[in-house]
């Protein structure tokens, strides 16, 4: 055994199946105390919904709390990491991308909690792919450098181009002094894409994944990738232990 970075996503991966997620912490909590093992969660949700689900769910700390899909980090409650904020400004306009999203009638502005210093995110009804497309172009005729990702057949977030789970993992595996082939990702939908496109890092999807992800790695497929057999919890214990490090 030796000391990994274990990085997840939590609604539908981490959490979902509360006896699993029971094992799966304890055996972290043992990995983190003899190996030095790193535990980071990588969410979409605001600090002020990760804090509501962490305490529903009893969730431990982690070494590093990534929250609004990459694009804030947090080694520390309430103090966000200025260096990381730096690197998004490059390309970034909250203003004006919030007057370009206002051109489009599709889209309905997610609740405030959920509308960040470095993320504008939506909501849409229908099929979003043409819509995406154009809403890109919008932003990249504005000179904005921005990326969109569409999470659940329903989210739409518009992020820096630098700001994303995939770039802050790596961004904490530097810091740690953490291998790709140490690093390991787990998630089930769309704003999970980034962690497993990074580069050799090693990702578990797990078998409950929404059909945006799993057409991804359909056409992704690679030995560094695993889509568990079982759901949340219990499909990522099942993933750590096919690639060893359980
Ligand atoms: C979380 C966030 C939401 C975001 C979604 C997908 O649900 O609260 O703002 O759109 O993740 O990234
Ligand atoms: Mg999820």
């Amino acid at each position: 055994m030796s000391q990994f970075l274990f990085v997840t996503d939590l609604d539908n991966t981490f959490v979902g199946d509360d006896e699993a997620l029971a094992v799966l912490q304890y055996q972290l909590s043992q990995h983190r105390q003899q190996q030095g093992t790193k535990v980071v969660y990588a969410t979409g949700r605001s600090p002020t919904l990760y804090q509501q689900l962490k305490e529903e769910k009893m969730l431990s700390n982690p070494d590093a709390l990534v929250t609004s899909v990459g694009t804030e980090i947090y080694f520390k409650k309430d103090t966000v990491d200025t260096q990381w904020s730096a690197i998004l400004s490059d390309g970034w306009d909250r203003e004006l991308i919030v007057a370009i999203g206002q051109q489009f009638p599709e889209l309905e502005p997610q609740p405030i909690s959920e509308q960040r210093p470095f993320k504008v995110s939506y909501f849409v009804i229908h099929p979003a792919e043409s819509l995406i497309v154009e809403l890109g172009v919008n932003l990249k005729k504005a000179g904005l450098k921005t990326k969109i990702v569409y999470s659940d057949g329903k989210n739409v977030d518009i992020l820096p181009i630098k700001g994303n789970k995939g770039l802050a993992m790596q961004y904490l595996a530097q810091r740690w002094e953490i291998q790709p082939e140490y690093t390991v990702a787990c998630g089930d939908s769309g704003n999970d894409i980034d962690l497993f496109r990074v580069g050799e890092e090693r990702g578990i999807i797990v078998s409950n994944a929404q059909p945006e992800l799993v057409a991804w790695y359909e056409a992704n497929r690679s030995s560094t990738l695993y889509l568990a057999k079982t759901p949340f919890a219990q499909g990522i214990l099942e993933g750590l232990a096919h690639f060893g490090f359980f």
